[in-house]
């Protein structure tokens, strides 16, 4: 995986917009300001290749990020942004729909969730609806920066309660220190090998 070479390739509003083939894909959902963007520049080494806001629902596309000749990382539009319009939150779903539903490539989803926070019933809804649509799941608990030690043992164990997963399919983050970064880096390249 050459993270030098990284470009994005697409941006994509609508579904036919999606690439549903092609070079493999590892995508990056959680809701609105989990920090799926942060992650992705920390990821690539990058200050502000992926828009960054205060803002929620700054990331309304979906944008793809390839990688080298062979692999996209795809940053998916947060959900469950209470304020969006109802018109903008059908077309969200309907574009993930598709993208979850028709896609040929999609080998990995990492669903980020922030480490100071339980999982929320959007958190379980998407979980339980990609569980069956994509083959491998990591779970990346953000901002760790913000929490100390013993919280996040506490967040670990209380996700993988909630979620009903290993504890080894979770992963802390901070896109402040770098923690975890390569453990992400390493499922990523392992699940699109
Ligand atoms: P949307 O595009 O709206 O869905 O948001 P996003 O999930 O892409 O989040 P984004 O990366 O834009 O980050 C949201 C806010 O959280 C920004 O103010 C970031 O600086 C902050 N943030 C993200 N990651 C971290 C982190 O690891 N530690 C700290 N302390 N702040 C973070
Ligand atoms: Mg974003």
């Amino acid at each position: 995986m050459d993270l030098k070479q990284v470009t994005l390739e697409r941006t994509a509003y609508l579904p036919d917009q999606l690439i549903l083939n092609g070079a493999l894909q590892v995508a990056f959902a959680g809701r609105s300001n989990v920090g799926k963007s942060s992650l992705l520049n920390k990821l690539f080494n990058r200050r502000a290749l992926a828009k960054v806001s205060q803002t929620p629902g700054k990331t309304q596309s979906i944008n793809y990020y390839r990688v080298g000749e062979k692999l996209c990382f795809v940053d998916l539009p947060g959900y469950g942004y209470a304020r969006a319009p109802k018109a903008e939150r059908d077309r969200w779903k309907k574009l993930m729909d598709v993208f979850f539903a028709q896609n040929q490539v999609l080998r990995g989803l990492v669903h980020l969730i922030d480490i100071r926070h339980e999982p929320t019933d959007l958190d379980v809804e998407l979980h339980e609806w990609t569980l069956p649509l994509v083959r491998n799941h990591l779970y990346v608990l953000t901002k760790s920066d913000k929490v100390k030690q013993n919280q996040k043992a506490k967040a670990i164990a209380d996700v993988a309660a909630q979620l009903e997963i290993r504890r080894n399919q979770i992963v802390s983050f901070s896109a402040e220190t770098g923690e975890g970064k390569h453990l992400i880096l390493n499922w990523v390249a392992e699940v699109a090998a």
